[in-house]
């Protein structure tokens, strides 16, 4: 199946870096979000990404241009009339995830692909809300998206080889590595990242070690670039939570239990680099 124009909803940090990778392979790219304001804001990530690489000589002011002319605001989902593919990057939450993909059913044309950014939630969960489940997929990537290389692919209950192929040859194009997982609460990569950020907070809940010594510990001990502590900062308290939830509800398994420390921030708001502060403090 061809694909030439794409549309992502959700201009946050990774609907915009979505965009930003998706315009630079040369695709017709739609940036949507529910208000003008989150979709400028969108644009303005995806302009100092591209102009850190036009400084850096990796690309060229003509280059730039010609990525951000593939780009093309949009406050309508009215908008997808005419996609071949969405890529879903909205809040976790399994309600406006399903009112999303329910109302895209009804816009996008019948030959449409619609995929889901989500983090850990069920692709077949998602899927069932449309009369097209067999293409509904999983496009998992990770932050930041212009660095990163993975794109987690998850197949729902009934998305069909020929739709995973589709997808798994767009990720190629946009110079990513595509890794198939099946559909199960935390997909890999959560399954394994979120209970070793959360086993950090416990560590430093019981008091084992300072912030700084548990983030040393993994960076310079295991190579990870940034220590687990920093990564939570990063990927924000509140995601950290909502994804042990669905991890511990899921499986019903005390061993995916949230940290209390990590409840307790997220509780005082303290959710990481976006409020600027976190387990660190940040200006
Ligand atoms: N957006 C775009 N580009 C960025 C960026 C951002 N937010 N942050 C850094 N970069 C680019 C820099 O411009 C630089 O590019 P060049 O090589 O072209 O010059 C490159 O990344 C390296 O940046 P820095 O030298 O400034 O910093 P660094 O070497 O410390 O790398 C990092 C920064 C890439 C973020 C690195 O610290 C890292 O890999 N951290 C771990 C990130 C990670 O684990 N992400 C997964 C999170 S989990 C997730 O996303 C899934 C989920 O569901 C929760």
């Amino acid at each position: 199946m061809s694909v030439q124009k794409i549309m992502v909803i959700g201009a946050g940090q990774m609907g915009s870096g979505i965009a930003q990778v998706c315009a630079q392979a040369g695709y017709s790219v739609i940036l949507n979000d529910l208000k003008q304001e989150f979709v400028e804001r969108g644009f303005g990530i995806i302009n100092k990404n591209l102009s850190r690489q036009v400084s850096k000589e990796k690309m060229t002011a003509e280059e730039m241009e010609k990525v951000l002319g593939n780009l093309t605001p949009s406050t309508d989902l009215n908008d997808a009339k005419d996609v071949d593919l969405v890529i879903e990057a909205a809040v976790e939450n399994m309600k406006i995830k399903s009112k999303i993909f329910n109302q895209l059913d009804s816009i996008a044309p019948a030959h449409a692909i619609l995929a889901s950014n989500t983090s850990s939630l069920p692709i077949t969960e998602i899927a069932a809300v449309t009369n097209r489940p067999e293409k509904v997929i999983g496009m998992h990537f990770m932050n930041p998206v212009p660095v990163m290389k993975l794109v987690e692919i998850i197949r729902g209950l009934a998305t069909t080889d020929e739709v995973y192929q589709t997808i798994e040859d767009i990720t190629k194009t946009l110079n990513k590595v595509p890794v198939e997982v099946n559909d199960f609460p935390g997909f890999v990569s959560n399954r394994i990242l979120m209970p070793m950020i959360n086993e950090a907070i416990y560590t430093l809940y019981e008091g084992v070690a300072t912030k700084e010594a548990i983030d040393e510990v993994m960076k310079l001990g295991m190579n990870h670039p940034m220590g687990p502590l920093t990564l939570a900062d990063f990927i924000g308290l509140d995601t950290c939570l909502y994804i042990m939830e669905t991890l511990h509800e899921g499986f019903g398994d005390t061993k995916y239990r949230p940290c209390p420390l990590l409840r307790k921030y997220v509780k005082a708001g303290w959710l990481g680099r976006k409020t600027g502060r976190g387990f660190y403090v940040y200006e």
